[in-house]
Order: C-alpha cells, then sequence, then structure tokens
C-alpha cells in the first residue's frame, strides 16, 4: 500500500513565560493510501497539537523540537512545503466549524474563494464546482445554502460546509479533530456515514481524531492511542477492538456506555485524572492511574515496542518484546 504521510519521533514544545515544557513526545505513526487512522484519547493527550503541527499550524508559543512530518516524499515541516498543500491536499475540519468559518461572508463566498485561490477557477465555475460539492454532502437545499452566512445555519450544516469545503480540492488526506463532539447523536451518525462516503468516493485517507472508543471502532482501519502526550498503544482496528494491550486502552474501552445495558450499569471510570505537561513523570506517564502498575513503571518510562502485530508502550508486556522501536 502506498504511505502517503509518515510521521516519526515528532516532538513539540511550549515556551510559556520562560518555562519549557514539552506536550508530545516521540510520536510515529504512518497513513496509506484511502487508510482512516483513528486517534482516541482523553482530553489533553496531545492529539490536536500533533495534528497541528503536521499541518504547520501551532500556536505561536510552541514549536516542533524534533522529528519529521513526510507527506508524499516532502518534508512538511519547512513552511513552504506545507502552505503548498495546506487547504489543497491536505485539509483539515475542527470541532467547532464556527472557528474556521468567516461569520461575516456568504457560503457562495467562502466556498468559492477555496477554489479560485487553489485551482485558480473563474468564479461561476468555482460556484457550480461549490454547488456540487454541498450537494454532495447531502446539504439539503444547497442554492438558497450558498447564500447565508454560517450564523444562519444549524450545528449540523455547518459542519457539512467545512466538510464541503475540505473535500473541493479532492485532497489526497483529510484530518478530521473532533468534527462530531459538539452535534447530537443523529446528526453524529450522519456525518460519520458522510465521512465514509467521502473516503470511498475520492479514495483520502483520513486521520480521525476522537475521544469516543465507539467512533473510532466504526471508522477507523487502524488506532493509536495517545496519552499525556505519548503514544501508549498503536494497533490494526480489529485486533486493537478484540484484544487491546495497555490498561489505558482498557480502561477508556471500559468507560464506554453499553447500548443495550441501557443506564442500570454504573460506567467505569478511569479513576484520576491526566498530568499536565508542566509536571509529566519521568516513569510511564499513566502509572499513578494504572492498577497494574509496578515500582518499575514509576521509575522507567516504557519504550514503544512490538508485541504480536501491535506496538504497546507498557512493561507488562516486556517479556513478550519483538522488537524495540
Ligand atoms: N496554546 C497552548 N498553550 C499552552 N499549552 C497548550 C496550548 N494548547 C494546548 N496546550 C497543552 O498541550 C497539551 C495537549 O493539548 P491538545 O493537543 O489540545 O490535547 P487534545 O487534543 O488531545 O485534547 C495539553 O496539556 C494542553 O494543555
Ligand atoms: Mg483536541
Amino acid at each position: 500500500m502506498d504511505k502517503i504521510l509518515e510521521v516519526s519521533n515528532l516532538e513539540v514544545e511550549f515556551q510559556l513565560h520562560r518555562k519549557k515544557f514539552k506536550v508530545v513526545e516521540d510520536i510515529s505513526f504512518s497513513v496509506n493510501m484511502g487508510e482512516t487512522l483513528g486517534v482516541v484519547g482523553e482530553s489533553g493527550s496531545g492529539k490536536s497539537i500533533t495534528m497541528l503541527s503536521i499541518m504547520g499550524l501551532l500556536p505561536w508559543t510552541a514549536r516542533v523540537t524534533s522529528g519529521s512530518v513526510t507527506f508524499k516524499g516532502i518534508d512538511l515541516l519547512e513552511d513552504e512545503n506545507i502552505t503548498k498543500v495546506r487547504g489543497k491536499d491536505i485539509t483539515m475540519v475542527f470541532q467547532d466549524p464556527m472557528s474556521s468559518l468567516n461569520p461575516s461572508l456568504k457560503i457562495k463566498t467562502q466556498l468559492t474563494e477555496v477554489l479560485i485561490e487553489h485551482e485558480k477557477l473563474s468564479f461561476n465555475d468555482a460556484y457550480s464546482r461549490s454547488l456540487q460539492m454541498l450537494n454532495l454532502v447531502g446539504m439539503a437545499d444547497a442554492k438558497s445554502v450558498m447564500e447565508r452566512y454560517p450564523f444562519e445555519l444549524s450545528g449540523g450544516m455547518r459542519q457539512r460546509v467545512m466538510i464541503a469545503m475540505a473535500m473541493l480540492c479532492k485532497p489526497s488526506l483529510l484530518i478530521a479533530d473532533e468534527p462530531t463532539t459538539s452535534l447530537d447523536v443523529t446528526i453524529q451518525a450522519q456525518i460519520l456515514e458522510l465521512l465514509r462516503g467521502l473516503k470511498e468516493k475520492f479514495r483520502t485517507s483520513v486521520i480521525f481524531i476522537s475521544h469516543d472508543m465507539r467512533i473510532i471502532s466504526e471508522i477507523a482501519d487502524k488506532v493509536i492511542v495517545m496519552y499525556a502526550g505519548k503514544i501508549m498503544e498503536k494497533s490494526d482496528r480489529i485486533l486493537f477492538f478484540k484484544q487491546p494491550l495497555h490498561p489505558y486502552s482498557k480502561g477508556l474501552l471500559m468507560s464506554v456506555p453499553d447500548r443495550k445495558a441501557g443506564n442500570s450499569k454504573r460506567l467505569y471510570t478511569i479513576k484520576g485524572d491526566p498530568p499536565n505537561p508542566t509536571e509529566f513523570s519521568k516513569g510511564c506517564r499513566f502509572a499513578p492511574r494504572c492498577p497494574y502498575a509496578s515500582k518499575k513503571c514509576f521509575e522507567i518510562s516504557p519504550p514503544l515496542h512490538q508485541v504480536k502485530s501491535s506496538f504497546v508502550s507498557c512493561w507488562l508486556y516486556s517479556h513478550e518484546r519483538e522488537s524495540v522501536r
């Protein structure tokens, strides 16, 4: 399979009030053509920061301090390279569409601008392609939506506009950062179905970020689990949901509400909270919340190593280690 994105040993550091701290470390993964990578982890795990560094959109207080990001063989950490592909061949959809849509411009202006800028189309051609894309993302009454302002649309409609905008130039890679989190369950399901359909139609690779294991199980081909700025587990989707290895992954899976059990069953929750990046410990960062933690876990950080076909960062599996990376 063709690998289109490769991230190796990515590390991002913030500098606030002269204090430096790393928020993500040792992040390595790849995405193949047409594949969906699911990225899961509690809030604050470093999922968005990882994606923003790929897109060259980190806040000015943050910078990539080591590692590489290669897209179709080009180095995306070079400003001039990422600016060429961003919004065209790699696009991003965020949780809150209002943060990306311009509140004072009509939808037609915002959609056509993308094609006028990236594909140098005339307004009329850009308009018909935009209208076509709005229809394709299942927007009812697309013509009248083109004439409206973002505030005149519902949350679900705005997210459809964002997805249409992200798909206009038929990107090779779409990064969707919690795109359904602020939507209600029915709309959430529609948006997921839409993304699945678009991915098939255009063979777009997708990185889908969510803190919701159920969504990841529905959409991903492979999964990475992030915690406190590191990858805890990396696996094929089927294998992961059949046999999660890391205690953190198991905890996340046990926290998923069981629809069949209704409300009668009390939900498992992982005790405690994730650490703040300024207070990362030297051992395994999950150790303080881990029911299996031993003395070694608090002292030495476990490397991500291969166990059967998965990769896991946990000393519980050190005897099963096949190769370290
Ligand atoms: N602008 C910022 N300034 C300082 N710290 C930040 C900023 N943005 C994110 N962080 C910190 O970086 C860590 C990772 O954040 P983020 O990538 O947004 O997590 P996630 O997307 O997994 O919820 C968090 O601890 C967060 O507090
Ligand atoms: Mg986030």
